[in-house]
């Protein structure tokens, strides 16, 4: 059984997703440790609530990026972790952690990329008048949002839909398309 760490800043429903796969065995892993930058995030509880480690921290806490990715590391590879899916890590990661995990760090972003990157995909998206959206998941490198794409879905937006409704459709598609990719990933 794979080991993977869960990276997360916010309300964690990717989580959830990846976690109810496993638990419905569509998904052959374990989450091994929950890892949070946020300390009032609400996905730590979510993790908490099912027994998995958590490391949850602050950037502020440390000297500098590249010695907080250091203990990441070694939290990640004291838990076992294998793979790394980012699921709303609002934050760049360095060499430092790509290093250590070589081709193994994936991001779900809720845009289809090259298209909408950064921290409002969705709203951008629409805003720009899309009538067609969906999730991207890639590879992490040091860019944001720009490594090698895995998987793309997407949908076309219906009329008159409001942000409300993309939002809910996007949300959608990540939780059925993070576990499914993770499953084809993990069992190569
Ligand atoms: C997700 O929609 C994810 O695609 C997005 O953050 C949300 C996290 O939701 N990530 C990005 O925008 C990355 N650029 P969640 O905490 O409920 O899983």
């Amino acid at each position: 059984m794979k080991k993977i760490a869960v990276f997360a800043s916010g309300t964690g429903t990717n989580f959830d997703a990846i976690q109810r796969a496993i638990e419905n065995k569509e998904l052959n892993a374990e989450i091994a440790l929950v890892v949070v930058d946020k300390k009032t995030a609400k996905v730590i509880e979510k993790a908490r609530n099912k027994g998995i480690e958590t490391y949850v921290f602050s950037y502020k806490d440390f000297e500098n990026k590249a010695e907080c990715e250091k203990e990441i590391v070694r939290r990640c590879k004291a838990a076992g972790v294998e793979w790394i899916a980012l699921a709303g890590y609002m934050r760049i990661i360095t060499h430092v952690l790509l290093d250590a995990f070589p081709n193994r760090i994936i991001n779900i972003h809720p845009a289809l990329l090259p298209s909408f990157k950064g921290a409002h995909g969705i709203e951008d998206a629409y805003n720009y008048g899309c009538k067609v959206m969906g999730v991207t998941i890639h590879y992490v490198n040091e860019e944001m949002d720009a490594g090698k794409i895995i998987a793309q879905r997407a949908f076309d937006v219906p009329e008159n839909a409001t942000l409300e409704t993309v939002e809910a459709m996007i949300h959608q598609i990540e939780h059925v398309l993070y576990p499914e990719t993770l499953q084809k990933l993990l069992g190569e």
